[in-house]
């Protein structure tokens, strides 16, 4: 952890204006900033991304898959697929900040993965040259995508049937969830989507409903976790992991 990339960091978080007419120009203009110090930073922010990766590694039957990680950032999650990435037929990290992805590209070049390409493309838009993919995964994006239910419809559509989902991402619930999911308290549910939509981040009530009214859930896992500087460590955001599949 370095004190000075922090700080770097809180400063585009928590004081830096988003600029950009459009989503695109705004998504570049959060992380041009930061986007160096980005994997420390969001290593500690972004919790149960290396599990969703171990869970759907475990049920996709990973040899010659085709893969897109939307909104995949800096590609820090490359490392998560451990040796069975060289087995993967195509991963496409696609993401609308160009300044992340030149760190995914570095990333790819240094680590001398030939199966791995970048595409700065939109989420609710993108389909790879293969048309229908058998993975896709969006770590904490979803959140970060205004149109969150055109990126999981289109998701649907790329997927061919029995492909497989998987999300991580902060959340909070509805008021009266349903009954075996988790209900948070209203403080939690007032307080978090007004901190994060200063950095166009939107925790919502209805990325899980939708996610389990969409796709046949596969697993399914709640969460809380402690947000690195905020002053109240007992005060946690709530996050979940979904894995699910499109139908046949
Ligand atoms: C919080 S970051 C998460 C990055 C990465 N998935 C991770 O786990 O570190 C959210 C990412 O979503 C990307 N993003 C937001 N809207 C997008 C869209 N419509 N299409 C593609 N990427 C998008 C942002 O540029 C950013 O890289």
């Amino acid at each position: 952890m370095s004190l000075i990339g922090d700080l770097r960091v809180l400063y585009n978080m928590a004081l830096r204006p988003v600029r950009g007419e459009n989503h695109a120009e705004r998504m570049n203009n959060f992380y041009s900033g930061q986007a160096a110090d980005y994997d420390d930073f969001r290593r500690r922010l972004l919790q149960g991304r290396e599990r969703l990766w171990q869970k759907m590694l475990a049920d996709v039957p990973y040899q010659d898959t085709v893969w897109m990680d939307m909104g995949g950032g800096t590609g820090s999650n490359l490392h998560f697929f451990g040796p069975a990435i060289e087995r993967l037929g195509k991963v496409y990290v696609v993401d609308l900040a160009g300044s992340l992805l030149e760190v995914a590209d570095r990333r790819i070049h240094e680590s001398g993965w030939k199966n791995i390409e970048t595409a700065e493309a939109d989420a609710t838009k993108y389909v790879p040259k293969e048309g229908s993919v058998d993975a896709v995964t969006f770590s904490y994006s979803l959140t970060m995508i205004p149109d969150w239910f055109a990126a999981i419809d289109h998701a649907w559509n790329v997927l061919r049937p029995g492909g497989r989902i998987g999300v991580v991402d902060f959340y909070v619930s509805r008021k009266y969830p349903a009954a075996e999911h988790r209900k948070h308290s209203w403080a939690k549910r007032s307080f978090w989507p007004q901190w994060f939509a200063y950095d166009n981040v939107f925790p919502s009530p209805d990325h899980v409903p939708y996610l389990h009214r969409k796709f046949e859930p596969l697993f399914f896992e709640e969460h809380l976790t402690r947000i690195p500087w905020f002053p109240n460590p007992f005060f946690k955001m709530p996050y979940y992991i979904f894995i699910g599949r499109k139908q046949y």
